[in-house]
Formats: structure tokens, sequence, C-alpha cells
């Protein structure tokens, strides 16, 4: 998709357009960069393969860019295809006369062409982005931990020994195995971690594509493991004899404990664990002492871009059955405004057009819930319906459907991925 306004044109990059200029806007815009030249042209020639990397062109000088990753985030047990929005930049010279916003326009256009639910990113200043309809959501949350409270963990409860669990994984007792996980695995990491996102019920995390996470993987500083239920990769974090852990996630009690022992193993030399976890993470119940520091590091947000098919997509919890009437209004994607019901059973939910299920199910006459699509992604994203009417992000209804919309979004949403 191309567009061009007031003289400025829009469009994906192309083989053959000028990447030195995307990374010096980079640089002027975010500082010396992470990752070396190499790795970001790499980055960078994946995005264009795919159409992930728009530009803002005037004439030929590049006055903006950004990029988006193709995920699945994982809603209470499914996977909604995502598009992880990341390096929203703007010439200097060129900021304050609308390009960004411009940009993120198309963006938000070419996502919901290419049929992507929901659009998620962490905001660097949240004003543009609310002005498309992204809305605080959930946190990337760092746990601190003194190292050598790794070494010996809390045991399990003896108490709580006898019985069998839903989760599976290795019995107890029985030896977890753990391998050392590189770039072919990409494919068996997507599937572990997502089959343990379905069976936590997670709320919030993302996984890459195959090609993503290879890249990921491929890189020297990174050292992953693979279990049948787990996953952990971790890096030494700068200088400071610190170990970041970017994603330890796993089923079962057994893999649980297998992997933060691989992570207590450094003990010796690593003073302080870094780790990127959920806020109901087992990792603060399995240590011998209570020296859990828990950071909310940075929030991201969401936005709902095809409100039927991210409802469609979402898990809910089985045993919530509700029919609420909604009144969604959205000046940016005409299609996800008007009178909806919202009708959620044995797990899943529906959009229907009009009131009509929700008046028929009700004694009284209905009034809808107002969301615009700010309170729809923070809604989506279980942030509790007190915390919606008093930031002024929802309207109407009843204690009624407060109590309903609560029950079927209920969350506390992290990410694993900070893109
Ligand atoms: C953030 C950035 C992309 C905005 O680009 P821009 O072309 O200046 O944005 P626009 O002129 O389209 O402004 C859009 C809205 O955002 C607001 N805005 C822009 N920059 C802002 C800033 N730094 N702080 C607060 N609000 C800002 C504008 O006031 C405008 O809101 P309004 O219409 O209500 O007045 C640009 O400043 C930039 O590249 N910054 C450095 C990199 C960065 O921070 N990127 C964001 C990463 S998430």
């Amino acid at each position: 998709m191309t567009s061009v306004q007031s003289g400025l044109t829009i469009r994906p990059f192309r083989a053959g357009d000028d990447l030195d200029a995307e990374l010096d806007l980079r640089h002027r815009a975010f500082g010396p960069a992470d990752l070396t030249r190499e790795q970001w042209l790499d980055e960078l020639h994946a995005c264009i393969a795919q159409a992930r990397l728009l530009g803002v062109w005037d004439g030929a000088e590049l006055l903006g860019a950004v990029r988006f990753y193709s995920m699945l985030q994982w809603w209470h047990g499914r996977a909604v295809p995502m598009a992880g929005v990341a390096g929203v930049k703007v010439a200097p010279e060129a900021r304050r006369r609308g390009i960004g916003r411009a940009m993120m326009r198309a963006l938000l256009d070419t996502l919901a062409e290419r049929g992507y639910p929901l659009s998620a990113l962490y905001p660097a200043t949240a004003r543009l982005y609310r002005s498309l309809g992204w809305e605080i959501a959930g946190g990337y949350y760092l746990a601190e931990i003194p190292a050598r409270s790794l070494v010996s963990l809390s045991p399990p409860d003896p108490h709580a020994a006898a019985g069998g669990g839903a989760a599976g994984g290795a019995a107890a007792g029985e030896q977890v195995r753990v391998r050392r996980a590189g770039p072919k695995d990409a494919a068996a990491v997507i599937a572990v971690l997502g089959e343990v996102h379905r069976r936590n019920a997670d709320c919030g995390p993302s996984t890459r594509d195959a090609d993503g996470i290879a890249r990921w993987l491929a890189r020297p500083e990174m050292f992953a493991y693979l279990a049948d239920d787990g996953f952990l990769a971790y890096r030494w974090d700068g200088s400071d004899a610190a170990l970041l852990v970017q994603v330890i996630q796993a089923a079962s009690a057994q893999t649980t404990r297998a992997l933060w022992g691989i992570v207590g193993s450094h003990a010796s030399v690593a003073r302080t664990v870094h780790a990127a976890v959920g806020p109901d993470d087992p990792v603060g119940w399995l240590l011998g002492e209570a020296d859990l520091g828990f950071d909310l590091h940075e929030a991201w947000m969401l936005r709902v871009v095809s409100a039927a098919a991210a409802i469609e997509g979402r898990g809910f919890p089985p045993a919530v059955r509700v029919s609420v009437p909604l009144l969604l209004a959205d000046s940016e994607i005409a299609s996800n405004a008007g009178p909806r019901t919202l009708l959620v059973a044995d797990g899943r939910g529906l959009l229907r057009p009009g009131l009509g299920a929700a008046a028929a199910a009700g004694s009284g006459p209905p009034d809808p819930v107002v969301l615009g699509p700010r309170g729809l992604a923070a809604l989506y994203a279980g942030v509790p319906v007190p915390t919606l009417r008093r930031a002024g992000l929802m309207t109407g209804g009843s204690e009624r459907t407060d109590a309903d919309l609560g029950a079927a979004f209920a969350a506390r949403s992290f990410s694993l991925d900070h893109f």
C-alpha cells in the first residue's frame, strides 16, 4: 500500500531502498545501537522480505520509518495473530509536523488489510498512539533475584505430594530432560512456549515467527535450553556479574525447578539474576527466602485492530457465561464501530452485531457499555472495569455488566518480549 499525503510518500521499503538512511534515522532517534550493523541489516532485510518495514519519503529523503513483527499473542490459552510494532521514528528536523501520526495511521491501515486482529507496542510517548486507539494494556516485568537464593530452591510441600495434576509434564521424582537449544530449534521453541502459555492460560505473552526466533538464538551471547514442556533463554547482562533471563517458562513443577536450577548454577560468578516473568510467576514461591524484587520495567499498549476477530480468537475462562450489550466507537476503523453484543460461553467469545441477544436475555432494556478503541483494548487485556471507569475509558452499562465483563476478561497481562 502506498499513500501520498502533502507531497510525502508512505510505503513499504523495497529491496534496493537505502538502508543506510534507515540506520542513520535509527541512530539519531535511539542513540547507539544494541546490535551490530550486520545484525540490523539482517533484521531489516527480513522485514523487507515480508513488507513489514514502512517508510516516509519526501522525494528521495527518508523522513520516518516503522517496522512490525508478525507474532502470536496468547490470551487465556489461545493464540491471536498480533503485529508487534517497533522502531517508530521521525527525523528530528521533521518532527511535530504530523509525519509520525500519518505514518502510524498508514501502518494501522496496513495491519487491518493484512488481517491482524491485534497490535502491541512499547510507547516512548503515549499521546501519538492513544490518538490512534492504542492503550496501556500490560507490563514487561523484571524480577530481581540474588543468584545465591536460587541455589537451593524451597522443596515442594510434602502435603501436596500425593495428587496428580492438570499440568502434565515430567512426573514427580522423574528426571527432566533438558538440552541446549539453538537456531535449528526455532519451531520446537514456538511449539513448547505455545503449549506452556496454553496450559497456564497466560494473557499477553507473544512468540515471534520461526525466522525471528532463529536469528535471536543465533546471537553468540544467547544461551538457550529446551525441555519437553519448558524453555529457558538467557545471557550475561553487561559487566555487572548479572544474568538477564529473557524467557523462563515451563508447564510442570519439575521442569520449572530444572530450568531455575540451570540459572542458579551460575551463582558462584553471577551475583544478581534479572528475569522477565509475569506477575504471578512461581519463582516467588520457589525461593528459599522472600528476597524477590519485582518491577514494572515498561508498560505496553494494545490496539484492537479487528474487534470481531480479536474477540473470536481470544480464550475466556470456561466457567464464565455472559451476554453484554456494547456500544463501540472507533473513529479510525469504521468496521469496529456500532452496537454489538458480547457473548461468552464455554471458553469462547463472539461479538454479534446489534443489541438483540442481550435484550432478549435480560429483563429490562439494556443499557449498553460504551467503549472507544482505547477502552476496548484495555478491557481486552484485563484492566479491571473500575479502573477503566475511573480512567474515563468506559461509561454506560450497569453493576451487572461490570461484573460480567470483569469475570470474562480478568487477566494480569504481561509480555516476555521487548520488541
Ligand atoms: C515520537 C515521534 C515518532 C513522533 O513523530 P512526530 O512526527 O513528531 O509526531 P506528530 O507530529 O505526528 O505528532 C503526533 C502527536 O504526538 C504528539 N507528540 C509528538 N512527539 C511527542 C513527544 N516527544 N512527546 C509527547 N507528545 C508528542 C504530538 O503533539 C501530536 O499530538 P497532538 O496531535 O495531540 O498534538 C518522534 O518524535 C520521534 O521519532 N521521536 C524519537 C524516537 C521515539 O521516541 N520513538 C517512539 C518510540 S515508541
